[in-house]
């Protein structure tokens, strides 16, 4: 299959724009600084902070607490490691599950309640096994990515 490409510089902060790869929705989201401090406080109810488990193996340049190659940008397939479902979130246009009013952000799979922070990374307890996955990409230069 061809590689999807992305101009990250037009994905404004805070913005998660979907694009198809494989025939599976890819998240490319812009992470605001105050998204990318969240991910510091949620480690330590985090089932998988390393991204060690290997369901979903994830590339060794996202083994890291973003889990990107760029710290910002998000790079992540956006299918529930459950049973498949599209995870929700308040950055998507369009109706969304209901969240709850404490939530900080990051995505929340309504079909059996998992969540995951904003580095897709899943909480603990959660019927999902594994953080999201993260699909093979690489910038070919400053803001352009591909993936696959
Ligand atoms: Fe997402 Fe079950 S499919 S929690």
């Amino acid at each position: 299959g061809a590689a999807v490409q992305v101009d990250v510089s037009t994905i404004a902060p805070g913005e998660k724009r979907i694009v198809e790869w494989r025939g599976k929705p890819v998240w490319v989201m812009r992470r605001t600084p105050e998204q990318l401090a969240t991910l510091e406080k949620d480690e330590a109810q985090l089932a998988d902070p390393k991204s060690e488990r290997t369901a979903f193996p994830t590339p060794e340049y996202a083994k890291n607490r973003t889990r990107s190659i760029k710290p910002e940008i998000l790079v992540a397939i956006g299918i529930c490691t459950h049973l498949g479902c599209s995870p929700g979130d308040k950055f998507t246009p369009g109706p969304q599950p209901s969240l709850p009013d404490n939530w900080l952000g990051g995505f929340l799979c309504a079909c059996h309640g998992s969540t995951f922070d904003l580095a897709g990374r899943v909480f603990q307890n959660k019927p999902a096994p594994d953080n999201l996955e993260i699909p093979p990409h690489y910038y070919v230069s400053d803001n352009m990515l591909l993936i696959g």
